[in-house]
């Protein structure tokens, strides 16, 4: 299903239709070289004087991680994120070693997963990133470090049609159209667009 931004201007398709599904595949299975490339999007990412604090958990379905991962979702999460093919779990180290603070991790590890987003989407596999799991079962299982701040896991699969969520209200949900504020609630100062949102010639 596709669900194309409303956008003033035509985007780039990576851009333009990427959402965030929650019917996943539950088969369908992910190769090393796409979730190499999706790593490797993160990686090239850019980052606060290239300190590149990201740091991921990889799990594949079947694999002792992705049991880890699945057995921490929160909520709702834990009846469709499941049937990811994989996850990327993405976390900030948010100090230095002389133990400073690094005020701009945490924007530096959201740019990752952004980029990470969009190789993925351009490589025909959706991702919905989740906030909602255990952060402190993880931390435990995987002896993080204080200063490892986990954001969001990266829920990557092939995108199955709204009605293998069986759930209606999940269905309902996922057939929801995607809104957006208006650029001209976000756009403080400079909107290059005039008032009734008419691109200025
Ligand atoms: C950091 C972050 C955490 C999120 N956590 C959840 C979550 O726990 N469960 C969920 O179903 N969606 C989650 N979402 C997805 C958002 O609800 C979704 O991106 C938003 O509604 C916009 O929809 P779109 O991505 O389809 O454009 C999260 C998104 C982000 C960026």
């Amino acid at each position: 299903m596709l669900k194309p931004a409303d956008s003033l201007v035509p985007l780039s398709p990576a851009i333009a239709n990427r959402w965030s599904p929650r019917s996943f595949d539950r088969v369908a299975e992910i190769s090393d070289t796409d979730l190499t490339a999706i790593l490797e999007a993160g990686r090239w990412s850019p980052s606060t004087n290239n300190q590149q604090p990201w740091r991921f958990i990889v799990a594949k379905r079947g694999d002792a991680h992705f049991e880890n991962l699945t057995k921490n979702f929160m909520g709702f999460n834990a009846t469709w994120a499941p049937h990811a093919s994989a996850l990327v779990l993405v976390a900030a180290v948010t100090t230095n070693e002389d133990g400073s603070a690094r005020p701009f991790a945490l924007y530096d590890a959201g740019l990752a997963s952004a980029f990470m987003t969009v190789e993925a989407n351009n490589r025909g596999i959706a991702v919905h990133p989740i906030a909602g799991f255990n952060r402190d079962v993880v931390k435990a299982e995987y002896s993080l470090p204080d200063n490892f701040t986990q954001t969001a896991i990266l829920v990557l699969g092939k995108q199955a049609p709204a009605s293998a969520l069986i759930d209606p209200a999940l269905i309902e949900r996922e057939k929801a159209p995607r809104v957006r504020k208006p650029l001209t609630e976000l756009v403080v100062a400079g909107l290059p667009v005039s008032e009734d949102l008419q691109i200025s010639a």
